[in-house]
């Protein structure tokens, strides 16, 4: 096959939802009925496997929730399909933020009962800044949910961004009969089973015909035909660049425990989905046709085993075509490595691979070479932009209390803050280090970790501390005068960026009146 079929064969997407939605639910069955799993189940017991053997991840086995963002390939309809699965929890909102940068659209489950939630809002937005093109699954269709077009309106007014059906449900709750599919004009009947794969779909081209009525009744019927009248006068005709745009988010209804809406919207998401796209290397557009190997780390994932140290790096391709043995190029680092192995992740299983292409995820084994951000090239030098951080909410000072184990506190640190479990700023005075986080619960993994894995105790102090601002100037005396006058204020990020450490929103507002010379930006990319 050619680099161009290569590509073209691949999707790659990510599943978002507030926690509960049922995004797991949805990715198991995407998985059966993509053939990639045998039976239902499986994604949970994963997930339960994985806690049993690592020590620190008991805190996330306790309350339920998944840390790990996961990779999972599978083959269907002659189409190479790259899930990549996001922990729900907002505490590890940042995870999620990255893994986004991996994918090339979005799936987003919605509770037809809850209908839109926090987390969702903060997701789209972050889809919304990549214009990345979002379908919306709203599911749980067996419960009694709120009435389809105020949710509609919800998904519009709290999300920003133009819906448009593409299955609108007959009933809901106890009453739900089924789906009319608007895109491919057939009808589903919904039958509650956990157990059953199939979803039959009858042909009716006219919502006129009175066979509707011996499917779902006269009043069904009736409601059903006046809801397309209005729907098509409503939003005509999908127009798939607007889709493909990030400006229309297609919407199917579903109940994703009941397997009922999820091959349709499996089917259309094929037929609409984008390829994998091009992204900004430095300032220059690579294409993922072009014919050089490109790629960038967007996750590391430590190892289980706390006795080894070694991680995964996660790496999205972005161009070319990657083969086991060359020698790659770190940009960062200014120097060759050789990769002589990689890892797909078929499934829930990683099996080793000789080549992958744009779209493709691989895991690297990483000794420590690779922070998040990193670009692998065969030949090109620059950094693909478009991970940055956010600042944090949070800030607890590091207090070591072991003195003897203050080496190991250091790496570990280090190590942590190159998987991104959070961001660590060093202030310019003295030796005081800042932990910033999106959720608490962090702070209880990087204690948990820096104890289990590199025998380092600490505890945190609490700081008062609004943001963390990324500061610039375009004239660097007054960028220097700045940091002079606000020097026990002024830190360093992972990648010795300067950092204006804002103790209160009333305080960085005075602080920005004063110095308008200064920008203060509140992601590291600017
Ligand atoms: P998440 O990953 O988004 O956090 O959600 P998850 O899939 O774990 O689903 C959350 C709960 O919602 C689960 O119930 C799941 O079974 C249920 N659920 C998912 N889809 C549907 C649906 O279409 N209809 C209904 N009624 N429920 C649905 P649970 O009680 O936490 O687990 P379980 O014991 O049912 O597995």
């Amino acid at each position: 096959m050619s680099l161009v079929q290569e590509i073209d064969k691949r999707r790659t997407f990510g599943i978002i939802s507030h926690p509960d939605a049922g995004k797991t639910t949805l990715t198991e069955k995407l998985l059966l009925f993509g053939g990639a799993i045998q039976k239902a189940g499986a994604v949970k017991s994963n997930k339960i496997d994985m806690h049993a053997r690592s020590d620190w991840m008991d805190i996330e086995k306790q309350r339920g929730i998944s840390v790990a963002t996961s990779v999972m390939a599978f083959e269907y309809e002659g189409r190479r399909i790259n899930l990549l699965d996001t922990p729900g929890h907002q505490d590890f909102a940042e995870d999620t933020y990255r893994t986004l940068t991996a994918v090339d659209s979005v799936i987003m489950v919605i509770d037809c009962v809850k209908g839109v939630e926090i987390q969702t809002e903060k997701l789209m937005e972050v889809c919304r800044m990549r214009s990345t093109p979002v379908i919306s699954f709203i599911n749980k269709l067996d419960r009694e949910g709120r009435d389809p077009y105020d949710l509609l309106d919800e998904i519009e007014g709290k999300l920003g961004i133009n819906v448009h059906p593409l299955s609108w449900p007959i009933g809901m709750g106890k009453t739900f009969k089924g789906v009319y599919s608007l895109y491919d004009k057939s009808l589903r009947l919904f039958q509650a089973s956990r157990q059953q794969l199939h979803e039959e779909a009858t042909q009716i081209e006219d919502i006129n015909s009175s066979e509707l009525e011996d499917y779902i009744g006269e009043k069904d019927a009736a409601q059903l035909r006046e809801d397309v009248e209005l729907l098509s006068d409503l939003y005509g005709d999908l127009d798939v660049d607007d889709y493909l745009n990030g400006d229309v988010a297609p919407v199917f209804f579903g109940s994703a425990v009941n397997n009922f809406g999820v091959k349709e919207l499996l089917d259309t998401f094929l037929n609409i989905s984008p390829r994998p796209k091009g992204r900004m290397l430095d300032e220059k557009s690579i294409e993922p046709e072009y014919k050089d190997f490109t790629g960038f780390v967007f996750k590391i994932h430590a190892n289980m085993d706390p006795k080894h140290r070694n991680r995964i790096a996660f790496l999205r391709i972005c161009s070319g075509k990657f083969e086991r043995g060359l020698n790659y190029y770190h940009t960062r680092q200014d120097k060759k490595f050789r990769i002589s192995q990689a890892t797909a992740f078929m499934a829930q299983d990683k099996e080793t691979i000789d080549e992958a292409y744009p779209g493709d995820i691989i895991g690297l084994y990483d000794t420590g070479n690779f922070k998040i951000g990193d670009t692998l090239t065969l030949g090109e030098k620059g950094m693909y932009r478009g991970i940055p951080s956010f600042s944090p909410e949070i800030f607890r000072e590091v207090i070591n209390k072991d003195a003897m184990k203050t080496k190991q506190l250091e790496k570990g640190l280090s190590q942590l803050m190159d998987e991104g479990v959070a961001q660590l700023f060093n202030f310019e005075l003295g030796s005081r280090k800042a932990v910033g986080v999106v959720g608490q619960l962090q702070f209880e993994v990087i204690q948990h970790r820096l104890k289990n894995e590199y025998g380092a105790t600490v505890e945190f102090a609490p700081m008062q501390l609004f943001k963390a601002c990324w500061i610039s100037a375009e004239d660097e005396n007054k960028l220097n005068e700045f940091i002079k006058s606000k020097q026990r204020h002024i830190a360093r990020d992972k990648d010795g960026k300067l950092v204006f450490m804002a103790e209160s929103k009333a305080w960085l507002q005075m602080v920005q009146d004063n110095f308008p010379d200064i920008q203060f930006h509140f992601t590291s990319e600017f």
